[in-house]
């Protein structure tokens, strides 16, 4: 069977997109990026794309007269590429139920916290405010309600006494580009469907290791 065909959608740095070209740097990883699409011109997403060799389309958004143009255009770059699974990778632009409905079960995306935690712009100060002592990210398909739907993989990092929001989100960055390409592994070895919205991975060795922050000594 060939591999999957992924689409990256990204609008700034793509550090998580190069996590996805590592991953795929790999011939037994079951996935290959089909191509590379940015609202944003000039994003540094765009150079790493094409450093790696692979297609990219930059659409600005600007250039369409509404949202549903714009998706469309995206939407028609998608399948002229073959795509079977969208990833949202920093992508700052909210989608259309239209496109978000064509793609269902088959785009997902990444945010900077544990979901359904924190949901929306600043989660990592929205950490900090809480008070919460573990962070993290989730990996989830995507629905219509901004950062929800079902969930991949969440991997988790501390949150320290002293984190400033930038802190924090350099470490729960770490966690993200090895919960992304697992979760996309996931996916295109055919381990995951969904059941009343809830992602169901079959195969896995499942352990229950319980961690606490601050770990307290005897
Ligand atoms: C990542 O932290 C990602 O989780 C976040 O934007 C950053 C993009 O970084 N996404 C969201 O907040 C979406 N709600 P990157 O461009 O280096 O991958």
């Amino acid at each position: 069977m060939g591999r999957l065909r992924l689409g990256v959608l990204v609008s700034g740095r793509g550090s998580n997109l190069q996590a996805l070209i590592d991953a795929c740097a790999d011939p037994a990883y079951p996935a290959e990026i089909a191509l590379v699409v940015s609202n944003v011109a000039g994003a540094f997403a765009v150079e790493r794309a094409q450093r790696a060799g692979i297609a990219t389309a930059v659409l600005p958004h600007r250039d369409y007269p509404d949202r549903a143009a714009f998706d469309a255009a995206v939407h028609e770059r998608l399948t002229g590429a073959g795509v079977g699974l969208v990833c949202l990778a920093g992508f700052m632009r909210l989608l259309t139920p239209g496109f978000v409905d064509a793609w269902h079960d088959r785009m997902v995306n990444i945010h900077p916290s544990l979901l359904p935690l924190f949901k929306g712009l600043h989660p990592q100060q929205q950490a900090l405010d809480a008070g919460v002592r573990i962070s993290g990210c989730t990996v989830h398909f995507v629905r219509n309600e901004m950062d929800a739907g079902p969930i991949l993989v969440q991997a988790v990092v501390p949150v320290l006494p002293d984190d400033s929001a930038e802190v924090l989100a350099d470490r729960i960055l770490g966690a993200e580009h090895a919960a992304y390409p697992l979760a996309v592994r996931l996916i295109a070895d055919g381990r995951v469907r969904v059941a009343d919205e809830r992602a169901i991975i079959s195969g896995g060795d499942w352990r229950a290791a319980p961690m606490m922050v601050p770990g307290c000594g005897p």
